[in-house]
């Protein structure tokens, strides 16, 4: 683990603010992870089971649009089952290149994909994906790039910082490059709030792990017992607004900077949006996008979306 002072000044920037928040990203040590990894098999969290159940039952039409000798981009280091469903029926790719920032964990997973598909030519990338990079040369040369960005990890930006996201997808796909993401949709809240508010406490575990992650990684003092996880949806904005309750008026540090938290007050650490299928479409436009495909589930819980180039 890198301790960056931008991350620091980030860090202690949000915690400024009026509504104190720390972003997601925080959320991923080696604890976090296992922990969301827990999350994606709990029976409230429809997410993962909705989106593996329509890449099965699509998986030959997707094949079909991906094409021969594309070079599969995903954003995100590619640990997922997903990934997996996808790897094992493109026979044909030229490379595969997962995209993540934490450098570890990327080259662990990219590791454990070259050990299982050794046919694949596995290029990990370091970058931060909301910024423009550079991809690397494989050694067969792609007809095509095709973006992965499953898990609806797009809900986690605002919709100005999703269009963002999506435009450096359009950029890095290139000309004749497609999108190939999963998005979750708008249904009754009281799914959506279990999802988040899970019975056997994962996700409480999961967030109140922030805390301790900021404690040990970047020199912070948070007392982890004085704060409750929260997750609420809020209708207007179509958003799961998940964060940390404290249970006192208290005060916490992070390096020799000190913050004062009163009872009750909060700290957001995540945004989950969900969206309509002609919402999505017209972010999609706004980036450059047209929607080629969408597949749901029967419950129409999640959809996994096949979008191309302008
Ligand atoms: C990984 C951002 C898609 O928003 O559902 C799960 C993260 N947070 N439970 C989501 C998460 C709490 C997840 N994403």
């Amino acid at each position: 683990m890198t301790t960056s002072a931008a991350d620091i000044h980030q860090i202690v920037n949000g915690l400024s603010a009026p509504q104190k928040q720390i972003s997601p990203k925080y959320f991923y040590d080696a604890r976090g992870s296992k922990l969301f990894d827990d999350i994606t098999r709990l029976p409230e969290y429809y997410l993962t089971y909705a989106e593996l159940g329509i890449m099965w039952d699509n998986i030959a039409e997707i094949v079909e649009l991906v094409g021969k000798q594309a070079s599969l981009i995903e954003f995100g280091s590619g640990s997922s089952l997903k990934t997996r469903i996808l790897l094992e029926h493109l026979s044909e790719l030229a490379a595969y290149v997962p995209v993540d920032i934490s450098e570890e964990h990327l080259h662990a997973s990219a590791n454990q994909i070259r050990d299982e598909f050794p046919h694949v030519d596995v290029l990990p990338v370091v970058a931060d994906f909301t910024q423009e990079f550079s991809l690397p040369a494989p050694m067969v040369m792609p007809v095509r790039n095709i973006v992965y960005f499953p898990g609806s990890t797009i809900g986690n930006f605002e919709c100005e910082i999703a269009i963002g996201l999506l435009r450096v997808m359009h950029h890095e796909a290139g000309k004749g490059g497609a999108l190939l993401i999963g998005v979750d949709l708008q249904k009754d809240p009281a799914v959506i709030e279990k999802a988040y508010n899970d019975s056997a406490g994962v996700t409480a575990q999961f967030n109140l792990n922030m805390l301790q992650r900021l404690n040990r990684d970047y020199g912070a003092n948070f007392d982890v017992n004085a704060f409750t996880h929260s997750a609420n949806y809020d209708q207007d904005k179509s958003r799961v607004v998940i964060k940390l309750v404290s249970q006192a008026d208290q005060t916490f540090e992070i390096g020799d900077t000190a913050f004062d938290i009163a009872a009750g007050e909060t700290i957001l650490t995540e945004y989950s949006h969900k969206y309509t299928l002609d919402g999505f479409a017209a972010m999609a436009r706004t980036a450059g996008f047209a929607v080629e495909k969408v597949w749901t589930d029967a419950k129409r819980l999640f959809s996994v979306q096949f979008l191309t180039r302008l």
